[in-house]
C-alpha cells in the first residue's frame, strides 16, 4: 500500500515539531513547506538524518513552493505570525490582533494547498484559530467536513496535565473535555471531568478545580510570558493526534473547531466541540447535554469568536 502523505506548512515551532513527531509515529511522508529559503530544506534534512537513531523508515523534505506537496492525504496549516513580544513596544498581540495578518497568509496559503490535493483533509493551527478555520474553508472551497481547527485537542491537553500535576497521579487517567473557541472563554467541563472515572469533584476542592480552570484558559499566555513566544510541543502534539486519527481512520473522538450547522444551536460558525475525527475528516459531531451553565458559557465563547469572524468581512 502506498504510504500517505503530509504536508505541514510553515516550518517554524509548530510545524517543525508536527514533521517531527509525525514522523517519530510513522504516520506518513512528510512535507514541509515555508517561504523562508533553506528553513524548510534544512529542518527536514536535519529530521532525516534523525532517522537511522530514532528509526523512523518514511521520507521527508522542504520546499518553498507547493508541487512537492500535491496530492497530499493530510495538511497542516501552521503558517502565520505567533504572538511575539514588539520589539519596539514591549507588548504581546493579543490572538485576536493577529487576525488580518494571518487572514491573508491562510487565504494564501489555502489556495495552493487546494490546487495541488483536492482531495486533502486540512488542519488548521494557525491563530486565531477559529477565525482562521472561515479563512481557510472560503479560500479552499473544501467541504466543512475537510476543513477542520485544532484547539480543543490542545486546550484539552493542557486541562488534564494540570489535574494530574495537580493530584500527582498519572495523565492516564484524567478524562475531560474543553468546548468553545480558541480563547480566554473556552469552555472546560468539570462535570464530565473524571479520574478513572472518579467525578473530579471528589478528589478537588471547588476552589483548586476552577483555579485550574482559569489557568487553563490562559494556558497559551502562561507560555508566551515564560518564553517570549507561543508555545509548540503541546500545541503540535494535539495536532499530531488529529492527524494520526484521521490518517489511521481511528474515529477518535477529539475536541475540534469544526462549522456548526444547528449543532448546540450554532450556525456557520467554527467552534471547539467533539468531533469524531476519521478517514473523512470530520464524520460526526457529538452533541452533548450541556446544562444551562455551560451553554451560557459556551454562548460568551460563541460571541467572542464570531467578534474576531466579522472582522474577516467575508
Ligand atoms: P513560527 O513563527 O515559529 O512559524 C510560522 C512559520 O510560518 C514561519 O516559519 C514563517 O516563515 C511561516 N510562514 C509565514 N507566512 C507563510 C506563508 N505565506 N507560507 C508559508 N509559510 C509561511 O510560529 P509558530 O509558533 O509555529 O506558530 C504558527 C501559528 O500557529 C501562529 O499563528 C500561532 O499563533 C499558531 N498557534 C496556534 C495554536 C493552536 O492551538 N491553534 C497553538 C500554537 C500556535
Ligand atoms: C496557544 O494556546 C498561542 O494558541 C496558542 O499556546
Amino acid at each position: 500500500m502506498a504510504r500517505k502523505k503530509v504536508s505541514v506548512i510553515g516550518a517554524g515551532n509548530v510545524g517543525a515539531t508536527c514533521a517531527h513527531w509525525i514522523a517519530t509515529r510513522e504516520l506518513a511522508d512528510v512535507v514541509l513547506v515555508d517561504i523562508v529559503e533553506g528553513l524548510p530544506q534544512g529542518k527536514a534534512l536535519d529530521l532525516m538524518e534523525s532517522a537511522p537513531v530514532m528509526k523512523f523508515d518514511l521520507s521527508i523534505t522542504g520546499s518553498n513552493t507547493y508541487e512537492a506537496t500535491a496530492g497530499s492525504d493530510v495538511v497542516v496549516i501552521t503558517a502565520g505570525v505567533p504572538r511575539r513580544k514588539d520589539p519596539v513596544t514591549g507588548k504581546y498581540p493579543s490572538r485576536d490582533e493577529l487576525v488580518k495578518t494571518n487572514q491573508k497568509i491562510v487565504g494564501e496559503v489555502a489556495r495552493n494547498v487546494a490546487q495541488h490535493s483536492p482531495n486533502a483533509i486540512l488542519i488548521i493551527v494557525s491563530n486565531p484559530l477559529d477565525a482562521m478555520c472561515h479563512v481557510a474553508l472560503q479560500e479552499s472551497g473544501f467541504p466543512s467536513a475537510r476543513v477542520i481547527g485544532q484547539a480543543g485537542a490542545l486546550d484539552t491537553a493542557r486541562y488534564k496535565a494540570f489535574i494530574a500535576m495537580e493530584l500527582g497521579i498519572s495523565v492516564r487517567d484524567v478524562h475531560g473535555i474543553v468546548l468553545g473557541g480558541h480563547g480566554d472563554q473556552m469552555v472546560p467541563l468539570p462535570r464530565h471531568t473524571s479520574i478513572a472515572g472518579i467525578p473530579v469533584r471528589e478528589l478537588m476542592a471547588e476552589d483548586t478545580l476552577q483555579a485550574i480552570i482559569q489557568r487553563t484558559r490562559k494556558g497559551g499566555g502562561e507560555i508566551v510570558g515564560l518564553i517570549g513566544v507561543s508555545a509548540w510541543y503541546a500545541p503540535a502534539a494535539g495536532t499530531v493526534e488529529m492527524v494520526e486519527a484521521i490518517i489511521r481512520d481511528q474515529k477518535r473522538i477529539i475536541p475540534s473547531a469544526v462549522l456548526l450547522n444547528g449543532e448546540y444551536g450554532y450556525n456557520d460558525l467554527y467552534i471547539g466541540v467533539p468531533a469524531v475525527l476519521g478517514e473523512n475528516g470530520v464524520e460526526k459531531v457529538i452533541e452533548m447535554e450541556l446544562n444551562e451553565e455551560e451553554k451560557g458559557m459556551l454562548q460568551i465563547s460563541a460571541e467572542a469568536v464570531k467578534s474576531v469572524v466579522d472582522i474577516l468581512g467575508y
